[in-house]
């Protein structure tokens, strides 16, 4: 059993804050200072170049990837750490249109995140003017897979209603049509047990600086499966995916299995604040997360919908039909967002009238979701919403 008193105690939470965005930042683990710290001045300090060798600093991508892939069901050595999610995004769905070369479609949906789109346009692009990105609406997906589409792009846990897709059926149905599928994780990662392995996904992609909280800017993963890792070329061939980088050949030949989705010099630093995350990870068991989540959204909702007459709920309201989060309409919810947030309930906002937020509950327990919302309460009952100064928007919402 997952000790989750135990798992609050190692991050650090500000004094009278109450943290719902662990959906979009997580918190800091209180052991990432130490590592980070001892990462700088004990390794790279003292170590310099040799740190590659003799602090490991080159095996941790997929040392971490492997820690990583415990979470989402991934057998070990098919999970890879580097970069952003918006470039894991664009390679993974390179190399799966690879495998499909006779096919030009594309498949999204439009709830999913904006640069996954961007990204998959700007790739199909490149390839010139017979591709095509399909996006149709998140309810009748199933309906457009077909045997013209190549690659099924999805984000499995909608980024603004936490509205979840079923990743078994969907590639179910995805491969009896031929179609290779590409999971974005970001918002199922350390939120909802996940299991690719036994899905049968072909790759997937997510972030570590959300449920993972391996701060901002921490890398990306990819997965690929163990029976395509051999396969696939990857469309963005950097050095570090080479068979040999320090052979320093001219032509590029990929490396074996997952180690061919690397790219270029991983962040180390950051790699560090990463691995104290997941020094808290290691000891969570993710079926507890999910039980433990269900019982502070619902407590959450109900609460909500019991005080705040004037929020309507924007997530699924069956919690086997959503991820982590919670959100809301309200149409002044920036103003209302920014009123919280004064008051130390911190949640996010997303355009046009979605209040977010996060259950996350290595920290979250349920006496902040009921301060928090006793705190929402008054905000609502007494408009202290209806203020300038929380109208004002700022550059990250
Ligand atoms: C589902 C999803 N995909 C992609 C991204 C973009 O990630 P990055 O900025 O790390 O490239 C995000 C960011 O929040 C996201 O939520």
């Amino acid at each position: 059993m997952t000790d989750f008193a135990a798992t609050k105690a190692k991050f650090y939470l500000p004094h009278g804050m109450i943290y719902l965005d662990g959906n979009s930042l997580g918190p800091m683990p209180k052991g990432a200072n130490a590592r980070v710290n001892s990462m700088i001045t004990d390794e790279w300090g003292q170590m310099l170049i040799t740190g590659w060798n003799k602090a490991g600093w080159m095996g941790m991508p997929t040392g971490l990837g492997d820690r990583i892939g415990r979470l989402i069901g991934a057998e070990p050595g098919s999970v890879v750490v580097g970069d952003t999610l918006s470039i894991k995004v664009y390679q993974a769905v390179a190399s799966a249109l690879e495998l499909r070369p006779d096919r030009k479609v594309v498949l999204s949906d439009s709830g999913n995140f904006p640069s996954d789109l961007y990204m998959a346009d700007g790739l199909l692009r490149s390839l010139g003017p017979d591709y095509e990105l399909r996006v149709v609406d998140p309810k009748v997906i199933a309906e457009h897979i077909s045997d013209e589409v190549a690659v099924l792009l999805l984000t499995e846990v909608d980024y603004r209603t936490g509205r979840m897709h079923d990743m078994k059926t969907l590639t179910e149905l995805a491969h009896s049509n031929g179609t290779v599928t590409v999971w974005d994780l970001a918002h199922s990662a350390g939120a909802i047990p996940v299991h690719l392995a036994e899905c049968n996904a072909d790759f997937a992609v997510g972030c570590t600086y959300k449920y993972l909280n391996g701060g901002p800017g921490a890398p990306a993963f990819i997965y690929v499966a163990p029976r395509l890792a051999e396969k696939v070329r990857p469309a963005l061939s950097g050095w570090l995916g080479h068979e040999a980088p320090f052979a320093f050949d001219l032509d590029y030949r990929p490396g074996t299995g997952i180690e061919r989705m690397r790219v270029g010099t991983p962040p180390v630093i950051q790699m560090a604040a990463l691995a104290s995350a997941l020094d808290i990870w290691d000891t969570v068991d993710m079926t507890d997360v999910r039980s433990r989540s269900i019982e502070l959204t619902e407590l959450f909702i109900k609460r909500v919908e019991a005080t705040c007459p004037d929020l309507e709920l924007a997530s699924p309201r069956d919690p086997n039909e959503r991820g982590s989060q919670i959100s809301f309409r309200f149409k002044e919810g920036y103003a209302a967002m920014q009123a919280l947030i004064a008051r130390g309930v911190i949640g996010d906002f997303r355009a046009p009238d979605i209040m977010r937020f996060g259950f996350t509950p290595l920290f979250i327990d349920t006496a902040d979701v009921e301060q928090a919302v006793e705190i929402m309460s008054k905000i609502m009952k007494d408009k202290l919403w209806d203020n300038p100064e929380y109208k004002i928007r700022q550059r990250v919402t």
